[in-house]
C-alpha cells in the first residue's frame, strides 16, 4: 500500500456532488488522499469543470472515440498508470468500468450507489429508476452503500451503508434528495475508513 498520500481518479458523468463532498472532507478532515486526475464521459459536466476550478487535470474518455472495446480499456488503463493512481472513485460514473482495468485494481475501485445493496442494484439501476423501485416496493427505508467494484454492477463487496426513512407521501424526487445528502455525509467516511485500514496494512 502507498507510503505517499493515495492518489485518486475520480469518475463522474454528472454534476459531481459526490465528489464535490469528497473534495471537501479530504481538505477539511485532512485525509490522507488527493485527487489527481478526473475522469469523464461527458465533455463540461458539473464534475469536470469543478476539477478544472480546483486544478485537477481532467480527461474526457468515452468508448466510442476508440476502434474497439480492448483500445479504449488500454488507454484507459494507461492515463492511471500514468498518473500513478492508488484508488478509482466511482461517483455518479454512468459506465461500466472496463474488465481490464477492474483487474489491474482489484479491489482499489470503490462506487456509491443510492440504495441498500443488494436491493436495488444492477444494470440499468441508476438515477431515478432506483427510488422510483424503492417507492414501488413499499419499502419503508432505503439508503446508500460504498461498495468496492468487480466485473459485475453493483455486486463487489459492500464497505459501508447508511439508511433513510421512506416517508409518507415521498416521490421518487423527495426520495432522492434524502437518500443524496445521506450519500455525502457516508461517502467521506467509507473512503476514509478504507485508507486507513490499508494504510494499516489490514482489511483487503
Ligand atoms: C448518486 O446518487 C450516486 O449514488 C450515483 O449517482 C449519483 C451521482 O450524483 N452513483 P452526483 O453526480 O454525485 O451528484
Amino acid at each position: 500500500m502507498p507510503d505517499h498520500k493515495s492518489r485518486l481518479a475520480v469518475f463522474c458523468s454528472g454534476t459531481g456532488s459526490n465528489f464535490k463532498a469528497l473534495h471537501r472532507a479530504i481538505t477539511e478532515k485532512q485525509i490522507d488522499a488527493e485527487f489527481v486526475l478526473c475522469i469523464s464521459n461527458r465533455s463540461q459536466c458539473g464534475a469536470s469543470v469543478y476539477a478544472q476550478i480546483h486544478g485537477i487535470p481532467v480527461l474526457h474518455i468515452r468508448e466510442n472515440q476508440f476502434p474497439d472495446h480492448e483500445s479504449f480499456s488500454a488507454a484507459m488503463l494507461s492515463a492511471l498508470k500514468e498518473h500513478g493512481i492508488d484508488y478509482l472513485i466511482l461517483a455518479g460514473y454512468l459506465r461500466k468500468i472496463p474488465d481490464l482495468v477492474v483487474d489491474a485494481y482489484r479491489d482499489r475501485i470503490v462506487n456509491i450507489h443510492p440504495a441498500l445493496l443488494p436491493k436495488f442494484g444492477g444494470e440499468g439501476m441508476y438515477g431515478m429508476r432506483v427510488h422510483t423501485a424503492v417507492l414501488a416496493a413499499g419499502d419503508t427505508e432505503s439508503g446508500a452503500t460504498v461498495h468496492l467494484v468487480d466485473e459485475v454492477y453493483d455486486r463487489g463487496r459492500i464497505l459501508m451503508q447508511q439508511s433513510v426513512p421512506v416517508l409518507p407521501g415521498d416521490t421518487p424526487e423527495t426520495l432522492a434528495a434524502r437518500v443524496l445528502a445521506c450519500e455525502h455525509e457516508l461517502y467521506p467516511r467509507a473512503l476514509e475508513k478504507l485508507l486507513g485500514e490499508r494504510k494499516a496494512g489490514y482489511g483487503r
